[in-house]
């Protein structure tokens, strides 16, 4: 380790011991998601199980609750549920590196952990440098920076970063979140069969190709992966116009699903579906865990979309992952199911409802003020609608004769209602996580998906009632209190 990496590691080390009591006496502070100790948290990064242990990274700024010189934070977990926070992963402290260890992607080979990042470098007129990095970990814990593996290919801005790498037969693949010399949001794919000598094959996908218009001018952390017969393209296009229901959020994460042909480096896929409809969702990694599951993980955030009004950074703190799901291809769409660990974090059960019928008037369930709870809600196909009103910060609605359903939520910057709709045929199942200041809302196992940070007066999420007209078949909520 050099010295520059010893005192950015130290410094860092000091401002969570300086912070510690007033990130933990927040209110709002989530209790079974990650949260950074202190400072900002943003894209899940290098998310790998390594010898039974998964490792969950996250680009980290320690010392403001803005962005800037990116470091990797560290959490690992045996279940998916209890995490420890380990020592700091990676430290901008080399020259190819110095504005950022951004994001990236962590593979096992020999026995070890090989991670790839972005060395972000801006010299002071703010021009910019991309090199993609690789590190090496024998323990897990301790990371030895070999420095840049890949430089800048022809045809691209210095926009080139976030490699997301696996591996095929023999080789090992590289996708690259780009821009090209014109300013249109691309994937770039590379090979290499030693981890350590890469070619660039070819942009594989972006604005303007494979039938796409228009469609953005920088496409962020691709990530892409082979799901029960289909090859999935997942992005986070910058730059795409709101259209009807689609696209509301200042930027976007979602997929593509096609087939990647190796031999011709070509992409042949679909249209972009959004994975999230809700408020805050960006930046997502999955990994194959060794139970074969595809997990994923997203950035409870999204860039420049109100990042300096969240009111955690009144405690030094800001921004949250998601809860891990499991990714399923069922009948031509793509499933997001909370991983099943997370029944383990279940303490009492708080309501138990069989056949509720819902009406004009608004029943209250029995939560007790409980900030971090599970909620299962499965309905009997007579629903012609359903509201769900939590803590007067959030609602849901959903419509059967105009097929939409909505989120509505007080806004945490003017107070005002604010709302984001998906169509959906009908309403058969509603899992919901809500943890103090956020809240995660499965539809119909998974079919749609809503994620949203609340700030509810009093602090308290706990304030539930439901109406419509229609039956819930089965309703559970569960209070969760994690270890
Ligand atoms: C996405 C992103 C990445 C970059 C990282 C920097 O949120 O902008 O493209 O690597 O964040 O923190």
């Amino acid at each position: 380790m050099t010295e520059r990496e010893q005192e950015l590691i130290r410094l860092a080390e000091e401002e969570v011991e300086k912070n510690i009591e007033v990130v933990e006496s927040d209110p709002y502070r989530l209790r079974y998601h990650l949260i950074p100790p202190v400072g900002l948290l943003n894209d899940p990064n290098g998310f790998i199980q390594w010898n039974g242990t998964y490792h969950l990274f996250y680009q980290w700024m320690p010392f403001k609750t803005g962005h800037g010189a990116k470091f990797w934070g560290h959490y690992s977990s045996e279940d998916l549920v209890t995490w420890k926070h380990e020592p700091i992963a990676l430290a901008p402290s080399e020259w190819f590196e110095k504005n950022g260890c951004y994001s990236g992607s962590a593979v096992e080979h020999d026995g070890k952990m090989v991670l790839f990042y972005t060395g972000n470098v801006k010299d002071a007129d703010g021009n910019r440098e991309t090199y993609q990095c690789m590190a090496v970990s024998e323990d897990g814990v301790t990371f030895d920076k070999k420095g840049p593996v890949v430089e800048l290919p022809e045809g691209y801005t210095a926009h080139f970063r976030d490699p997301k790498v696996w591996k095929k037969d023999a080789d090992w693949y590289m996708v690259v979140g780009a821009q090209s010399e014109s300013l249109t949001g691309k994937v770039a794919l590379l090979k290499s069969s030693d981890l350590k000598e890469w070619q660039h094959l070819g942009a594989i996908a972006g604005s303007g190709m494979n039938g796409l218009g228009d469609f953005g001018y920088m496409w962020e952390c691709p990530d892409l992966f082979e799901l029960d017969g289909v090859d999935v393209l997942v992005a986070s296009p910058q730059g795409l116009e709101a259209e009807g229901m689609k696209y509301q959020n200042v930027y976007q994460a979602g997929y593509f699903v096609g087939e990647l042909d190796y031999a011709s480096a070509t992409f042949d896929h679909g249209d972009f579906v959004e994975l999230d409809r809700g408020f805050e969702f960006y930046a997502p990694q999955t990994t194959l865990d060794e139970k074969g599951r595809r997990l994923m993980v997203g950035w409870m955030g999204v860039p420049e979309q109100d990042e300096d009004k969240h009111p955690t950074i009144a405690h030094k703190w800001v921004h949250a992952l998601t809860l891990p799901r499991e990714l399923k291809w069922v009948d031509g769409k793509l499933l997001q199911v909370p991983v099943e660990e997370l029944a383990l974090m279940r303490k009492d059960q708080l309501v138990k409802k069989i056949d509720l019928q819902l009406s004009g008037d608004k029943i209250g369930l029995e939560i007790r003020e409980s900030k971090a709870f599970e909620m299962s809600l499965s309905f009997k196909d007579d629903v012609a609608s359903f509201e769900m009103d939590l803590s007067d910060t959030i609602q849901l609605i959903f419509d059967a004769s105009e097929r939409v359903f909505s989120l509505r939520r007080k806004s945490f910057v003017t107070g005002e209602w604010e709302s984001r709709s998906c169509r959906l045929q009908e309403l058969s199942e509603l899992r919901a996580y809500v943890d103090t200041s956020s809240v995660e809302f499965f539809l119909n196992g998974g079919e749609e998906v809503f994620t949203a940070r609340i700030f509810p007066d009093g602090h308290a999420a706990g304030m539930v009632t439901v109406s419509g007209d229609g039956t819930v078949g089965e309703m559970e909520v569960w209070k969760i209190e994690p270890e």
